[in-house]
């Protein structure tokens, strides 16, 4: 078992396993700390900053970046003090001045008592450049199809050579981890489109499923569910299933078994 730490975190005595961020052990404890490019699923860069903190105590007193600062024996952290209020109104101001229009954007920015921005471009951009999407692509899924090019205003998350992605399976795992809705993955009729600041990356034909006959996931997506789900376990994903005919069949065997447990219960049970 993991030796646990114990820390204070405003004011509140907290103790985490070894290895966890300040960030998680304040989640676990119930206390919010704002984040943007953090995820639970993904490897923390850090690189938004808006979950900084104030910790003293073990560490050299001043401010620390929560989602990568690990607990510390005797840690003391402060997640609400003025100065730390003061840069996060001015982070949210300027992630604010280049996506003016984004409603999960607009909302955390109310929350700090953040509703204009005096760094509007005059341009409107629902991606924050949070990373979100280009880590989920390079770490978890392993198909590198998106990166981060340009600096400074110009900076954008794209494809190779902005063309049509080579490299995306279009699992759309990207538009799922993006916290504002700026990846859009599109499915009409047997096509899946994907897309981000208005231009298409990726194009796939869906298979059908094999029960209903929904056009529902691209051949390459269900290629590597094969490879890291089935192959490892020694089998073969042989029959395309849809996510709905997954669920009903898992509730039609759950049902089978609840009854063969009810007859056997029946079957067991003894006469007053
Ligand atoms: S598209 Fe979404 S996930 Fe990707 S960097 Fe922009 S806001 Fe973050
Ligand atoms: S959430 Fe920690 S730096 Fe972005």
């Amino acid at each position: 078992m993991a030796e646990m730490i114990n820390l204070t975190i405003n004011g509140k005595k907290v103790q985490a396993p070894r290895g966890k961020t300040v960030l998680e052990a304040a989640t676990d404890a119930d206390i919010y700390i704002p984040t943007l490019c953090y995820h639970p699923a993904l490897e923390p860069e850090g690189t938004c900053r808006l979950c900084i903190v104030e910790v003293s105590g073990s560490l050299r007193k001043g401010i620390r970046v929560s989602c990568i600062q690990e607990v510390k024996e005797g840690l003391v952290v402060e997640t609400e003090t003025e100065e730390i209020n003061k840069h996060r109104r001015l982070l949210l101001e300027l992630f604010l001045g280049r996506s003016p229009d984004s409603p999960y954007l607009i909302d955390l920015a109310a929350r700090h008592g953040v509703t204009s921005s005096r760094f509007l471009t005059g341009e409107s951009n629902d991606c924050v450049l949070c990373g979100r999407c280009v880590r989920v692509c390079r770490d978890e899924i392993g198909a590198y199809a998106l990166c981060f090019v340009n600096r400074g205003p110009d900076r954008k998350v794209t494809t190779d050579f902005e063309r049509l992605s080579e490299y995306c399976i279009g699992c759309g795992s990207c538009a799922q981890v993006c916290p504002t809705g700026a990846i859009q993955v599109q499915d009409r009729g047997n096509e899946r489109k994907i897309s981000t600041w208005g231009q298409v990356f990726a194009k796939f034909k869906l298979e059908r499923c094999d029960h209903c006959g929904t056009p529902f996931a691209p051949a390459k997506y269900l290629e590597l569910i094969n490879k890291k789900a089935y192959q490892p376990k020694g089998l073969e994903l042989v029959d395309y299933i849809c996510p709905e005919c997954f669920k009903n069949r898992d509730r039609a065997s759950e049902k089978r078994k609840a009854s063969a447990l009810r007859s056997s219960v029946v079957k067991w049970s003894v006469p007053r």
